[in-house]
């Protein structure tokens, strides 16, 4: 077995005049789960249906188990499709839906007992096999799609927003049920959504989606802590932005000018030279915030003085938006303990913003547009 059970090289497809998918590549682990994740509109859908065969790519090829499939009809490849509405058969029951595939196939009436009964266990519908998709909730119905879909054994199963249809509390726990599944089938799931949270939770590997191209592979942790680019910072939580200028190299460590701050020290992993314009991203949890001025121990730490604009509580974490100069700025503090005397930091209280500087990640710039930076000054 090959560590990638799926590959897609280089695969473009047009609609018209539109360029859905531009030469998009990537690699998805066995066993894992791998999400496609971007805003609407960006091509994850059409990616899965040609993983699906129910389109064909004008260019590239698609490789499941080492194997070229990119000319094989749907009912060839060993994968199945959890699609959103879920497409079950309305006049069948439960029972029937789930054993569709096994009938097809023309398993012996044993097996299809033993293992209908088995799926249906699996995604916790025993005792409501005699029903059909009507008398069922949405969570339920798309619980038989997911056993009718894995009864097979594909290699791959394909889910496109398996949980959009739900409600929020449904959708969190449908989306531990997914990951149990899971962990007991072992099968690789590829997984589109377009809500990063849900993506974040369930995955090993996400593919984040813009205009037809991936712009970053990575797990959860690298696509939050090390974006590649201001799209991926925005789109994957919550971000401040700064535009500034490399003033100077300092080991691993670079100087950098940021209109009205004073010099930071940033962790320098791109390797940037003085004079080079960056966008600098710091996530708002990486800001400490405090009342009195802390005292400052390391060379890469850095601080900032604001007032606090506004103050929103919610509940386990606080959210203080807090003006410097002309930068407004997101900072969360979790509330580690929340003792009621404590002193609270509140509106219009001026206070300090302590960050590290291997907790700032300096970005390539998406777009050209901003150039409006500070000039270097003479040293
Ligand atoms: N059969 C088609 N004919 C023409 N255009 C299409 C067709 N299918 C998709 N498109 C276009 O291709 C683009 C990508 O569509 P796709 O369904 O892959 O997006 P998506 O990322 O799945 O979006 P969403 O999150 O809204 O489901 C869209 O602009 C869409 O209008
Ligand atoms: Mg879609």
């Amino acid at each position: 077995m090959s560590d990638h059970i799926l590959q897609f090289k280089n695969i473009s497809k047009r609609f018209g005049s539109q360029t859905v998918l531009d030469e998009v590549s990537l690699s998805v682990g066995t066993g894992e789960i791998f999400s496609l994740l971007g805003p609407s509109g960006c091509g994850k859908t059409t990616l899965l249906r040609i993983c699906g065969g129910f389109d064909y790519p004008d260019a590239g090829r698609v490789i499941l188990d080492g194997k070229d499939i990119t000319e094989l009809p749907p009912n060839k490849r060993e994968i199945r499709t959890v699609f959103q509405n879920y497409a079950l058969f309305p006049h069948m029951t439960v029972w029937d839906n789930v054993a569709f595939g096994l009938k097809i196939a023309g398993v012996d009436k044993h097996t299809m007992m033993r293992e209908v009964g088995k799926y249906i266990e699996m995604v916790q519908l025993s005792g409501h096999e005699g029903k059909k998709p009507g008398q069922l909730s949405g969570g339920q119905r798309q619980r038989v799609a997911i056993a009718r879909a894995l009864v097979n054994k594909p290699k791959i199963l394909l889910l496109d927003e398996p949980l959009a249809a739900l409600d929020l509390k449904l959708r969190q726990r449908m989306l531990i049920e997914l990951d149990t599944i899971h962990d007991e089938v072992g099968i690789t799931f590829l997984f589109v959504t377009h809500d990063q949270q849900e993506a974040m939770s369930i995955s090993d590997h996400i593919a984040v989606m813009h205009n037809g191209n991936v712009e970053q592979i990575g797990t959860p942790v690298e696509l939050y802590e090390a974006p590649k680019n201001s799209f991926i910072a925005a789109f994957i939580g919550d971000t401040n932005f700064f535009d500034g200028l490399v003033e100077q190299e300092d080991g691993d460590y670079c100087t950098l000018m940021i209109k009205d701050f004073p010099a930071l020290s940033v962790y320098n992993d791109k390797k940037l030279r003085r004079g080079d314009k960056v966008n600098l991203s710091i996530r708002p949890e990486k800001f400490m915030i405090s009342a009195t001025k802390p005292e400052i121990t390391d060379a890469h730490t850095n601080l900032l003085q604001g007032k606090v604009e506004e103050v929103i509580y919610l509940g386990a974490h606080t959210r203080y938006w807090v003006r410097v100069q002309d930068w407004r700025i997101s900072v969360v503090k979790q509330h580690f303990s929340y003792a009621l005397d404590e002193r609270k930091i509140c509106w219009g209280d001026e206070v300090w913003l302590k960050f590290e500087g291997d907790n700032a990640y300096m970005l390539e710039r998406y777009t050209e547009e901003d150039e409006n930076l500070l000039a270097l000054p003479d040293v």
